[in-house]
């Protein structure tokens, strides 16, 4: 098997949970450098081996295979505990990332008072009415502690004798928010529980960028494996329900400290339908009978808090966005089976606004996408995709859907997959992702 020289970015470009692992887990073999520049523990993705899931959450996809070295860039926040529990719970499995795994001494730790401040400000919000629903793994906070200077690299692992000093500060503003009733672990318990904790994880601890920057001069193929995805990106989605990172193409270069001629490639990975975690728009959705159906055959349950998913038709206008935000070159197109025995299947092709018009741009702010309603174009729908390998073979019904979505967002379609199994898929002749794997 040739390696690929292409170095290629994989982004979400819904609300997240498009089916970036199976992607991931496809392409690795090819790759020498697996990369994840942001986000935490909120990400999860299960990937199936030899018909058993593992469940990853920080660990990039690529553990499964040994020819791929693993990098944790700067990007991310990373949760030691929850990192530990992946690793030993890859080590059952009999993969042992030891040797081939590097965090980046510039990556943001989470600690228990960031968790903390998430879950009072989401418990007291829900009061508030200004919910975000997020995944209560502090994110948030540990993103808003790195922007305010009071956040903890890795690095600063290194330094036990400065680390409570570190972490005072930040400490000391979410105990004044939260008081000492709410069961925050003290100052010293929380510096004990990090050096404890960061103990195994400090030989891997080192520069990622120089590491990187070396990797892509001497000709290492790279994959990039974005976490969350363009809706729920801090500038680019629905602000404010969003996450507290840059999950499109921008945050891969801050995330890691490489230029932008280092990436070759995006391919932007969407489900053939749509679904969101949490609070906040989603003109698409389907509070109906067809919705409760997709969530079911779609096993849209998540993967990190096991919360039921919000299913909607492939919304056009959004995936749009994001395909422009991210420069994306081909579309991978997720979960196309799930739509399989619907009498007909949707495709919002743009929002009906308040005065009557139609409009494919997206609002700015979330008072603007309430008055939209969604435009559905109506498709014929189909007996079966699943297991299917050539796009060409598919139901006639699913090649007009495929089509006119791919038009909508003016970008091909590059992969299609059809079944949760590596095998249930096809790569479509012509393009970028057929000459990368060939
Ligand atoms: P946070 O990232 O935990 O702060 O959550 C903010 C929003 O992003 C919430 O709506 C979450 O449901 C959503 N979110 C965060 N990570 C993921 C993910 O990996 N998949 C889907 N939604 C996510």
């Amino acid at each position: 098997m040739s390696q690929a020289r292409t170095n290629l970015a994989i982004l979400g470009l819904q609300w997240g949970d498009e089916g970036k692992g199976k992607v991931v887990d496809l392409l690795s073999p090819r790759f020498r450098q697996v990369v994840r520049f942001q986000g935490g523990n909120n990400a999860g993705h299960t990937v199936v081996v030899d018909g058993q899931s593992i469940a990853l959450h920080q660990v990039p996809s690529g553990a499964l295979h040994p020819g791929c070295f693993l990098v944790v860039g700067n990007g991310v926040v990373l949760n030691l505990e929850v990192f530990q529990q992946e690793l030993d719970r890859l080590k059952a499995r009999g993969f042992d990332l030891a040797g081939r795994l590097l965090l980046s001494d510039k990556a943001h730790l989470i600690l228990p008072h960031h968790i903390a401040l998430d879950l009072w400000r989401e418990a007291r919000a829900d009061k508030l009415g200004s919910k975000i629903g997020t995944t209560g793994r502090g994110i948030g906070p540990a993103y808003e502690m790195k922007a305010s200077r009071m956040g903890i690299r890795l690095g600063d692992l290194r330094h036990p004798e400065v680390l409570a000093d570190r972490i005072r500060p930040g400490f000391e503003e979410v105990r004044l928010r939260l008081g000492d009733r709410e069961g925050l672990p003290t100052l010293q318990a929380i510096v004990d529980g990090a050096l404890k904790t960061a103990e195994p994880f400090l030989p891997f601890i080192g520069d990622a960028q120089g590491h990187l920057l070396a990797a892509w001069e001497r000709g290492d193929s790279i994959l990039f494996e974005g976490a969350q995805a363009t809706l729920l990106d801090i500038d680019h989605g629905t602000y404010p329900y969003v996450t507290s990172s840059s999950c499109s193409l921008g945050g891969l270069f801050t995330g890691t400290g490489l230029p932008p001629k280092a990436l070759d490639k995006v391919l932007g990975i969407a489900k053939a339908y749509t679904t969101r975690v949490g609070a906040g728009p989603f003109p698409a959705e389907l509070l109906d009978a067809t919705g409760d159906r997709l969530r079911e055959a779609g096993r849209e349950f998540g993967t990190t808090t096991g919360r039921p998913r919000r299913c909607g038709w492939f919304d056009a206008p959004i995936t749009a966005h994001a395909c422009r935000t991210n420069g994306v070159d081909g579309l991978a197109i997720m979960k196309l089976d799930v739509l399989d025995g619907l009498d007909e299947v949707g495709l919002v092709v743009g929002y009906r606004t308040g005065e009557g018009g139609v409009t494919t741009r997206l609002p700015s702010c979330a008072a603007e996408w309430a008055d939209l309603k969604p435009e559905v174009k109506r498709f014929k729908g189909w007996a079966s995709t699943r297991g299917f390998t050539d796009h060409r073979q598919l139901p006639p019904q699913a090649q007009a859907y495929l089509e006119a979505l791919s038009e909508a967002v003016e970008v091909p379609i590059a992969y299609l997959s059809t079944g949760p199994d590596r095998t249930e898929g096809c790569v479509y002749p012509g393009t970028f992702l057929e000459t990368l794997l060939g």
